[in-house]
């Protein structure tokens, strides 16, 4: 074959070829579908087999995964508008810290990336006979060399592309359904460059600039080396192999070539060149192979032998090729996978080859590294290289679901573009522990947990609130921190409902540690601007701070209700005399608060005391003395103290001595404190909601503990009113909690789901996984830090949570491991 560059010429996004060829380049759009989700992957494949069933007619592609810089560093820098004034230097520290850490794992930070190149149909072209004659003898007769002195190039190659422009619109529209949309000029010449500088750290904005041949070629190739080739560019070098695709099963089923290559600890490049063949020739050909399978059947028949079961096979299978071809709408494709590695040294690239091979063997794909065709395989893999079908080296011949096994397009994306790091994917493998799963994981997930005021185009949501669930021990509150510190970055002001007072304990473990205030002193400021409140009924100036007399104004219903359910924790209305007075002095107390009187909760229980009624006078006493020693008296007060006020940007909110029941536990076995206790939950709950109605400012809900508002109907009413505050008001709340049964899926744009022994399968199916016994199972096996996590565009994947800086787990000494050998111990 010719090695040389196929490319002469490039326009939008449309390659022109040295044999007068134009291609189409296209990026699909990933879609991130978890391999659990069989029907999901099947619906996906099906999808992808019409769409080559469609590529027919063109009859050749260029199918191309590879490992696009993430910048991460950028998109860090894309927070920055986000970010709170005192905020910015500890933001952007622990950002660059992020990237650093980072790349020092992984060494490079990449993204799978997923191009399609699309032969275009010369007979297709409507041009008048001599004009295309014409333009296709200037560019065969004139060297590029003399083209680019005469600067007739662009002139003549701009006419060609030219005649082509009207298919290329059908054909971007066709690429439509599998996700696909036209590269940008720049775009395109950088995917012509990339091939060339493979491995070599550089920026991509730099390289696209220039469109000609020598500058995208500007590489030399060092062919002399075993299994290998050296690039050396002005970008840098590098050492590449190449393997290829040598045997597949049979029926290709499950293959997942490009999906799986991804799982690889270091990036991997894949191009798969197809061309479908003319009908009339695959049938011949198959009749031929049939004959001779038979003949051959034949032969061992008269020998006495047993039939070769390698031949029945065989023979089966060209019956069913046959068949299937009968179908007009079929062809036989024909095709070379290329994968290709990178590394620093030969050394390093030809053991990741290998890393490679012995991984496909586990899918029983056979891998070849070919020893003297590197150079080939360069050339080949080129955007506008067609594959030539009479070099029969290495090619596969598929039906079109064939080629759609290989699942392109497909990865295991979660997150948001724009955000912090929260953890890693984890793809569904079985690992030894937490670490064992980060440390096997290429696909860092970022997390923007405040996109309330941010229209997302292709999300899936409409609903800013955030979903934390799971039992006990997995790992709720330690994510919700990570969460909470991240949103300390962002001009946002935030609330966050600590009933079990965690908080407090591990922010002042690490605020008074002399070596964290010595080495991370803006880490330490962050903490020190954070405001704790505690609500301490013994206190009196926390007296009546949750009063709902204070909280609701007085006609809304709904503030009725609650005044109703406070007092029904600790005192049961039996009698209709009583509770008519007491629904009456409600109101009283009400109304006179309505007109600027200073009342509250404590001045029901006074009017009752009042009554010329005996018995209601006796209830009143009662109510009294109960609310005496109780925690009901931070809701229950003579509305002399003013209401709960929080005037920082960042406060956390705790209750002291709140008793609180256990997560499923029936209401009506609460004891006294824990009736008590759920009542001042929902004082907590209206206090949120009024804290983040303000339209004018971004603001943050976390409740801690959030279960509680699930096990009445009056408490599902207070977090109804917080769920309702939302985008319109600028507001984003974080549910965090016990079991998903109880929530509306609609509610929660985002979700973690930690596992829940009781309700794996409603778990599964609020995250949009397949309830299947294996996703169970495989639910089972979550570690602690590890969840399913459905991110704002409905893509659902494992996470396995991580903070990367020590200082801020309150821990101290972790064993640092050393640079690459992180990522590959896996594999050792
Ligand atoms: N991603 C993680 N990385 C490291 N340690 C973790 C991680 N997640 C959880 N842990 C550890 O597990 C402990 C328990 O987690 P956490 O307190 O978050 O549980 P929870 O789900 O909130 O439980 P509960 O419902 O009892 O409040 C944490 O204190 C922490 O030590
Ligand atoms: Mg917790």
């Amino acid at each position: 074959m010719q090695l040389v560059t196929p490319m002469r010429a490039i326009k939008s996004n449309m390659l022109l070829t040295r044999t007068d060829a134009v291609w189409g380049y296209y990026r699909v759009r990933a879609s991130s579908i978890s391999m659990q989700n069989r029907e999901a992957l099947l619906e996906f494949k099906e999808n992808w087999s019409k769409f080559a069933e469609e590529m027919i007619p063109y009859g050749s592609l260029h199918l191309w995964m590879y490992p696009q810089d993430a910048q991460l560093a950028q998109r860090f820098g894309d927070l920055d508008d986000d970010l709170a004034d005192d905020s910015v230097d500890v933001a952007q520290y622990y950002n660059e810290e992020a990237v650093h850490i980072l790349k020092e794992r992984l060494e490079s930070l990449t993204k799978y990336d997923f191009i399609i190149g699309i032969k275009m149909r010369s007979d297709m072209v409507s041009l008048e006979r001599s004009m295309k004659d014409n333009v296709t003898s200037i560019l065969s007769r004139v060297s590029t060399q003399v083209m680019n002195t005469l600067k007739l190039e662009r002139t003549v190659y701009d006419d060609a592309f030219l005649q082509y422009q009207e298919q290329e619109d059908v054909l971007a529209n066709a690429v439509m359904a599998v996700q696909g949309m036209r590269l940008t000029e720049a775009e395109l010449v950088y995917m012509n460059r990339f091939g060339f500088i493979r491995g070599m750290e550089h920026e991509v904005a730099t390289v696209s600039g220039d469109i000609d041949i020598e500058s995208i070629t500007n590489t030399v190739i060092d062919p002399t080396l075993h299994r290998t080739l050296q690039l050396t560019a002005p970008e840098g070098e590098s050492c590449i192999t190449s393997l290829t695709v040598d045997e597949y099963l049979d029926n290709m089923a499950e293959t997942d070539l490009f999906y799986e290559l991804q799982k690889m600890p270091f990036p991997v490049e894949v191009n798969i060149k197809a061309v479908a063949e003319k009908k009339a020739t695959t049938k011949t050909a198959l009749g031929f192979k049939k004959e001779q399978l038979h003949e051959k059947a034949g032969e061992k028949m008269e020998l006495g032998d047993n039939i070769d079961k390698d031949i029945l096979r065989s023979s089966g299978l060209a019956q069913h090729l046959k068949e299937e071809l009968k179908n007009e709408h079929t062809a036989l494709w024909n095709w070379i996978a290329i994968i290709t590695v990178t590394g620093k040294t030969k050394k390093e690239s030809l053991q990741r080859a290998r890393m490679v091979r012995s991984q496909l063997k586990n899918l029983d794909i056979k891998a070849k590294i070919p020893v003297a065709d590197q150079i080939d395989l360069f050339y080949r893999a080129l955007p506008g290289f067609e594959l030539d079908l009479l070099d029969k080296n290495w090619q596969q011949k598929t039906l079109q679901d064939g080629l759609a096994e290989n699942l392109f397009g497909v990865n295991a994306e979660m997150g948001s573009k724009i955000g912090f790091f929260i953890g890693w994917v984890d793809r569904f493998s079985k690992h030894l522990d937490l670490q064992n799963a980060i440390a096997a994981s290429r696909d860092f997930v970022l997390f923007h947990p405040f996109l309330a005021n941010k229209q997302i185009t292709a999300s899936k949501t409409k609903s800013p609130h955030i979903l934390i669930s799971g039992d006990t021990g997995g790992g709720k509150s330690f994510l919700a921190k990570l969460l909470y510190i991240y949103s300390c970055f962002l001009s946002i002001r935030l609330l966050y409902v600590d009933p079990k007072r965690e908080m407090r304990k591990w922010i002042n473990k690490v605020i008074t540690d002399g070596e964290i205030q010595e080495k991370f002193p803006l880490f330490i400021d962050l903490l020190k601007s954070i405001q704790f409140v505690t609500l301490d009924a013994s206190n009196p100036e926390n007296w009546g701070a949750l009063d709902p007399v204070v909280l609701y104004d007085a006609h809304s219903t709904d503030g009725k209700e609650m005044i109703q359910v406070t007092f029904e924790q600790i005192y049961q209305f039996k009698n209709d005399i009583v509770e008519t007075a007491f629904l009456r002095a409600i109101t009283e107390v009400r109304e006179r608060r309505a007109e600027g009187e200073t009342v509250g909760s404590m001045h029901i229980i006074e009017i009752l005391q009042a009554s010329e009624i005996e018995e209601v006078r006796q209830a009143g006493d009662l109510l009294y003395e109960k609310t005496q020693d109780s925690i009901l008296k931070l809701m229950i007060h003579d509305g002399s103290n003013p209401a709960l006020s929080l005037n920082q940007t960042r406060t956390i909110l705790e209750v002291a001595n709140l008793d609180l029941p256990k997560a499923g536990d029936s209401p009506e076995h609460y004891t006294k404190p824990q009736r008590e206790a759920s009542a001042v939950m929902f004082g907590l709950g209206r206090y949120s909601e009024l804290f983040g109605m303000n339209p004018d400012e971004a603001t943050m809900v976390f409740v801690d503990e959030s279960w509680m508002y699930n096990a009445t109907p009056q408490g599902q009413k207070v977090k109804n009113s917080m769920l309702r505050v939302g985008r319109s008001q600028d507001n984003a709340f974080v549910s965090i909690t016990q079991g998903v049964k109880d929530e509306k899926r609609a509610n929660f744009g985002v979700a973690f789901a930690f596992d829940e022994p009781t309700e794996r399968e409603e778990v599964l199916d609020w995250v949009g996984m397949e309830p299947t016994k294996e996703n169970i199972t495989m639910m089972k096996d979550f570690y602690q830090g590890q969840c399913f996590f459905k991110d704002y565009y409905g893509r659902t994947g494992k996470l396995s949570v991580e903070c990367l800086f020590d200082e801020w787990m309150g821990a101290l000494q972790t064993v640092k491991k050393s640079q690459t050998a992180y990522a590959e111990e896996k594999y050792l």
